[in-house]
């Protein structure tokens, strides 16, 4: 099942599941839509041609919402009804925090194991290192702040660009080191509106002629258009101009890590299953598979990498 936010790199996990437990001769049905199939009983068998060709494909196959209804006792319990009809002995949910609240809360009320598989963009969760989707959410970012950056050098301007993540500044953080941004504004992290005016002043000073700051969408002193009206009211030296790259940074085919990523968590929920394991999250830590009770997985805080915040600061000189 894939249920939240879609991920670029969820249909290669899909497929990967699939594989790993036809290896297996285990049969396999695919939930449709997330936790509402699973209340409706929207079940599809799936084997390993029906997951032909799709490595290479954003969104998921498996279709994905946000269901209100789980979220209630009497939902759980029309999703526990239908799953033990079909016969149904474990459940993979592919998702994000939402998706692992949901599993966890139900692994208290009813006793059919879940395995949960990081797909998200936000890179949010604790428990791995990286999460299914957020590469390529990065490197889409990028692209379009690259094209941005023709633009805003060609016309001498200041652009404040929005990227998501939800409350998390991941994706915020590594697309401003990747495009060398001169200010990263993020949710972990205070802005002082005040100092980024600063900082811009000192960049006119050095003849710094364009100027590109992402700000996450999270960011605790508002959104982009927010910060750009700001900044504006207190200088007016560049034209300044605002972009919300939005959704685009949720489709397109997965990079390769993504569809590397993808398949090692797919093939290792498969095993973990099998090896007894029950309501943990398979993530990646240090380059090794790991495990994290669903519940710490959803309230554990991933914290940004100081090293890499310090570092951005300084290049952005
Ligand atoms: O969690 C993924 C994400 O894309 C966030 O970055 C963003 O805040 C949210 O989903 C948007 O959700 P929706 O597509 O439901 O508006």
């Amino acid at each position: 099942m894939t249920s939240g936010g879609d991920a670029p790199g969820m249909n290669a996990c899909i497929r990967s599941v699939v594989r790993s437990a036809a290896g297996h001769k285990l049969l396999i049905d695919g939930i449709i839509r997330g936790y509402e199939g699973m209340i409706n009983g929207d079940f599809q068998q799936m084997n390993t041609r029906t997951v032909a060709n799709i490595i290479h494909r954003g969104g998921t196959i498996l279709k994905t919402a946000r269901s209100e209804v789980f979220k209630t006792p009497e939902g759980r319990q029309q999703a526990y009804e239908q799953l033990v009809a079909a016969d149904v002995d474990a459940v993979v949910a592919i998702g994000g925090n939402g998706t692992f609240t949901g599993a966890h809360i139900f692994s208290q009320e009813y006793n059919i194991p879940f395995i949960g598989i990081p797909g998200t963009i936000d890179n949010d969760l604790y428990g791995t290192d990286y999460t299914i989707g957020f590469d390529t959410a990065v490197n889409t970012a990028i692209e379009a702040v690259d094209k941005i950056r023709d633009t805003a050098d060609s016309h001498d301007r200041l652009f404040f660009i929005e990227v998501m993540g939800r409350d998390s500044g991941y994706i915020a953080l590594n697309t401003g080191i990747g495009v060398g941004a001169g200010n990263i504004l993020l949710p972990e992290t205070h802005t002082d509106i005040d100092e980024l005016v600063n900082a811009l002043k000192i960049g006119v000073k050095r003849k710094k002629l364009f100027n590109l700051i992402i700000v996450a969408e999270g960011n605790k002193s508002g959104g982009a258009m927010k910060i750009a009206e700001e900044v504006d009211k207190r200088f007016n030296h560049y034209e300044s101009k605002v972009a919300i790259i939005g959704h685009l940074q949720r489709g397109g085919a997965p990079t390769g890590l993504d569809r590397v990523l993808a398949s090692r968590l797919g093939f290792s929920a498969v095993e973990a299953l099998l090896s007894g394991k029950k309501n943990v999250m398979v993530g990646i830590v240090n380059n090794e598979v790991a495990y994290t009770p669903l519940e710490e997985a959803i309230s554990k805080e991933k914290k940004l990498n100081p090293y890499l915040l310090k570092m951005a600061e300084v290049l952005a000189i």
